[in-house]
């Protein structure tokens, strides 16, 4: 029998750095664009009142992945992750598993990567200044990637301040108020998305916009309004449709179909990105298991 190996966090990121966990989630969008990862749509199962456990199964490259995760809002004030579980890593030709990788690293990676990639392909070519809303987990690994594409130059908000000043003073950048980050050139927010943290009136011509948090339908990051000025890109419009920032704009009827474009299509050249600089484009992430796929091979490949 195969010896099934694990990896822990510690594993996870010795294996991969910010920058490489944004190479393979480019390439990840690539292949699923391509059709040559697969990729079935990722399952809820509610836990309420305390969040919701995601079953999201991918394959390609020869590896079969499923990762169960959960989102449990109030875990934090338990002194417990949102974010924890498991990816599952199986031989695609023998069905054989192979390895159990600890699923928040891989999700912190990839989340952060997606960020950074979004940036990379609707950014302004002169975007400098980064600002991060929510700096917690996950938003602590955008700015990491963000800062392994050149982002020298970033603003950290979060009403816990400790958080804010410890992530700003590992990049070298500066804790300050939600206004001036959503003032910077790429705005990432990565919050519960209990609260509009981007409203209208603070857009500018030129941004781009990079929305996490709100990963799962009822939770919203930014004002309708806002979103009515922007371009739109998604990872993937089935989820983002109904379980992402898009949905809230979908079930008001100002989000439509047409007016999204997924990232995988810029990527590949196959649909336009920024069409001029005065655009502010969103892009709203909502996680894709081929992302976990793109980390999980980086691990597997160490
Ligand atoms: N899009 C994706 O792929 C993806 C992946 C993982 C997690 N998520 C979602 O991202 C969100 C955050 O997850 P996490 O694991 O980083 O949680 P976390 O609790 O570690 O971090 C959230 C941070 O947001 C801060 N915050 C709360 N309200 C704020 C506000 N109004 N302004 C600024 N900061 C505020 C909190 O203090 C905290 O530091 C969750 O909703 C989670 O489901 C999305």
């Amino acid at each position: 029998m195969t010896e099934v190996r694990t990896f822990d966090a510690e594993a996870v990121f010795a294996a991969v750095s910010p920058a490489e966990a944004v190479e393979r989630t480019r390439t990840a969008f690539l292949r699923h664009r391509a059709g040559e990862w697969v990729m079935p749509a990722k399952t809820y199962v509610d836990a309420p009142p305390h969040g919701d456990f995601r079953a999201m199964p991918a394959r390609g490259e020869g590896l079969a992945i499923l990762k169960w995760v959960t989102s449990f809002p109030g875990n934090p004030a338990r002194g417990l992750p949102v974010v924890a579980g498991a990816l599952l890593v199986s031989s695609a030709e023998t069905g054989e598993l192979l390895a159990i990788v600890d699923c928040g690293a891989v999700t912190s990676l990839r989340t952060g990567a997606a960020a950074a990639v979004s940036a990379q392909a609707l950014a302004r070519e002169d975007a400098r200044t980064a600002g991060l809303i929510g700096c917690g987990v996950n938003g602590a690994w955008a700015a990491r990637c963000l800062a392994a594409l050149g982002f020298t130059d970033g603003v950290c908000t979060d009403p816990r301040t400790e958080a804010a000043d410890a992530l700003a003073s590992e990049l070298g950048w500066r804790a300050s108020s939600r206004e001036e980050a959503v003032s910077a050139d790429v705005v990432v927010t990565v919050t519960p998305g209990d609260e509009p943290v981007v409203l209208a009136a603070d857009l500018r011509p030129g941004q781009h916009l990079a929305v996490l948090g709100a990963d799962a339908h009822d939770k919203a990051e930014v004002e309708l309004g806002a979103i009515e000025r922007c371009a739109l890109f998604c990872d993937e419009w089935e989820q983002a449709s109904k379980g992402g920032e898009l949905s809230t704009g979908v079930s008001a009827g100002i989000v439509e179909r047409e007016g999204v474009t997924e990232l995988g299509a810029v990527l590949a050249g196959q649909a336009e990105g920024r069409t001029s600089a005065d655009d502010i484009t969103l892009f709203d992430s909502t996680g894709l298991a081929i992302q976990d796929l793109g980390i999980a091979l980086a691990v597997l490949g160490r």
